[in-house]
């Protein structure tokens, strides 16, 4: 028989941005039922990112699920930069007092899931929501489907946190929405392997193949990634075809260091970026990839969706706490203005590491560019404080 559930925020999503908003949230005493379409075996499966910046290992810290980040997470002082015959290392330490944390947005998702059911909340997992209503003007309302039938949840607010291809975006009207997208002609190839990381920093890689870039998961646990066609595909490469590349692309210090093995995970992502205005209606607010999504480089997605979070969460509990509806107004425009500013670094870093061509002058001014870039105090300084994360509230 269809189901009315009854909450305060009904959260469609159990990616980063809806499993912290639901444990924020709850920190308050705000009731949350948090929608996800996929099963947990899924969602806990995906691998994506992996560096975290301090204001996301903050909000993990406030959400009370931070126990296995601070004890099994890297902290990372700073990467290197390899290009023509040279490695810089930017030192985020010296340039800006702070760190990266190293630890896999899976095991992120695992913890937060993990807690939220310890505390007795539900997910619904395999309910996937089919539309949101009445948004605008009345109560708002989720649609979705369980075994087969449909439910609804009658709630104060919608934070749609579906991702890109949810259906919170798409109950929009698209004349009420400016989209903004960027599509690149290549997308990145990545592996996961249980072999020791190459260096113990990451190394992001500007080289005449193509970009590549040493990452890792742990000690043991490595992610490497390189620059592919968009229209190659993972069947094509062979864990020694993979390697074989990426060792071409190392600098000459790191070739005698890199361990290979057989693959945990393949896989390609294209280089896309898309951002979604505004990022409130009425009573649905969107947060993380339902609104904008960016390349890769500079690992921003999974930190900006969290930064949305911050914004969203203070909005919400100062309305249930004060009747404050004054951040709720400004959610969207304080959202954006940090979402455009880890755009910007993102296209550029994107844009210096990257092959776009043959042209041999472009590659010139990358070069000049990244020499630049580690040579000057103040660049240092300045690609320091994008890496690490620009601070939540200086754009509150
Ligand atoms: P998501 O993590 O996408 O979560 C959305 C959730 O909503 C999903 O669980 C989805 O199943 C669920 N959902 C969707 N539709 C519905 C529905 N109708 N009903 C209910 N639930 C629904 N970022 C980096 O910084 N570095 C990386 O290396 C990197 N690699 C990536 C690789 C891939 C393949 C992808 C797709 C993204 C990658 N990202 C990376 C981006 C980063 O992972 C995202 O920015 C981050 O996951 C955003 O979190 P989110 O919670 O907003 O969205
Ligand atoms: C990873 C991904 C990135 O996009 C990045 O800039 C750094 C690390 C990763 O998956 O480990």
């Amino acid at each position: 028989m269809a189901k009315t559930i009854r909450t305060q925020v009904g959260i469609i999503g159990s990616g980063p941005a809806g499993l912290l908003l639901s444990h924020l949230l709850d920190k308050h005493g705000i009731e949350t039922i948090v929608l996800e379409r996929q099963s947990r075996l899924h969602v806990e499966g995906r691998i994506r990112a992996g560096v975290l910046e301090q204001g996301t290992a903050r909000l993990m810290r406030e959400a009370g699920v931070n126990e296995r980040m601070d004890n099994e997470g890297l902290v990372h002082d700073g990467v290197s930069l390899a290009f023509g015959n040279r490695v810089e290392r930017i030192d985020f330490r010296a340039h800006t007092g702070k760190g990266v944390i190293i630890y896999g947005q899976t095991e992120m998702t695992k913890d937060l899931i993990q807690a939220r059911l310890n505390a007795g909340k539900a997910i619904e997992f395999e309910a996937p929501a089919l539309a949101v209503e009445d948004y605008r003007t009345g109560t708002p309302r989720i649609i979705y489907e369980k075994n087969g039938e449909r439910h609804e949840v009658i709630c104060d607010f919608v934070a749609g946190c579906d991702g890109s291809h949810g259906v919170s975006r798409q109950s929009i009207p698209a004349e009420q929405l400016t989209l903004f997208e960027k599509v690149y002609p290549f997308g990145w190839l990545g592996i996961l392997a249980e072999v020791p990381p190459v260096n113990d920093e990451l190394i992001y890689i500007n080289h005449e193949r193509g970009f590549a870039l040493c990452s890792m998961r742990s000690h043991t646990r490595s992610r490497y990634y390189i620059q592919c066609a968009l229209e190659d595909h993972v069947e094509n490469w062979s864990d020694e075809d993979f390697w074989k590349e990426l060792h071409r692309r190392l600098p000459s210090a790191a070739k005698d260091q890199l361990v290979t093995g057989p693959r945990l995970e393949m896989s390609i992502a294209p280089l896309r970026c898309f951002v979604a205005e505004p990022m409130r209606f009425g009573k649905l607010f969107l947060a993380g990839d339902a609104a904008h999504i960016m390349p890769p480089t500079g690992a921003k997605g999974l930190n900006l969706a969290a930064s949305d979070v911050f914004f969203l969460s203070r909005a919400l509990t100062a309305y249930y706490a004060e009747k404050r509806t004054d951040l709720l107004d400004r959610y969207s425009e304080t959202a954006l203005r940090r979402v455009w500013g880890s755009i910007r670094f993102s296209l550029w870093y994107t844009s210096l590491l990257h092959k776009f061509d043959e042209d041999p002058f472009n590659h010139r001014i990358q070069l000049a560019d990244l020499t630049y870039m580690t040579g000057s105090e103040a660049a240092r300084t300045s690609f320091a404080e994008n890496y690490i994360g620009l601070p939540f509230e200086k754009f509150e």
